[in-house]
């Protein structure tokens, strides 16, 4: 049987976790807010909404919704000022090859994000060709660790949860994964995702055959 190859994107794909960390953290400071790399660690993975909740709730700040409204545009902005020029250069070590193996073996390639800027990225750093499926932040409510974004993914090529295989780098995603009975592959820092059932520190230490073992 073919399998579906769910990808996260932020963390995953491309290197993009910075970007949003320096958009949060100036938000942040304009509000007081002392903001660090650990706090960001937290942030993975979540949809903006909550990321600006939880940064408020960092700070004690109540603030009113137009408020809020006008901060999640505001760091969007600022996120967004990092992504125009940005191209292939800024995917991570050997995604392409992996991405290319697996559509040589014939299998599914979806893309599973919270973000609500994927498909953007995905033209700019020119691997949009790769992607059976895309569902991302605009098409899901419920933020990971609900399997929402993973579940709508496996649909949408017609796989099995059984079937499905999900790259991660987030907490939040790995137990995602793991509540839709998927395969779950932690991409990033052992210690961190150890709920994975398989973990690498990149994909330059995913081989051919361990790709072969995950698509028998
Ligand atoms: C991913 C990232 C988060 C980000 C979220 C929403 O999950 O890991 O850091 O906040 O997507 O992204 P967006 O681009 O819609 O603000
Ligand atoms: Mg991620």
């Amino acid at each position: 049987t073919k399998k579906a190859f769910i990808f996260d994107l932020d963390g995953v794909i491309v290197d993009t976790a910075k970007y949003h960390f320096l958009a949060w953290q100036k938000l942040a400071n304009q509000l007081g807010i002392e903001f660090t790399h650990e706090h960001n660690e937290g942030l993975k993975g979540v949809s903006r909404v909550r990321s600006l909740e939880i940064i408020l709730e960092l700070g004690k700040i109540q603030a009113s919704e137009e408020d809020k409204n006008k901060w999640l545009i505001q760091k969007n902005e600022e996120y967004l000022s990092y992504l125009v020029t940005m191209d292939e250069k800024e995917l991570l070590p050997d995604v392409i090859r992996v991405l290319q193996y697996l559509k040589d073996k014939n299998q599914f390639i979806a893309l599973g994000s919270a973000s609500k800027n994927a498909r953007p990225i995905l033209e700019k750093t020119n691997i949009m060709h790769f992607f059976d499926a895309i569902i991302d932040g605009n098409d899901v409510s419920n933020a990971k660790p609900d399997p929402e974004v993973f579940l709508r993914a496996a649909q949408l090529v017609g796989v099995t949860n059984e079937n499905a295989i999900v790259f991660e780098d987030s907490v939040a995603g790995i137990q995602a994964a793991n509540i839709a009975n998927m395969t779950s592959v932690g991409i990033g820092d052992q210690s961190v995702l150890h709920e994975a059932k398989y973990n690498f520190k990149d994909f330059t230490f995913i081989d051919e055959a361990t790709l072969d073992k995950l698509i028998h």
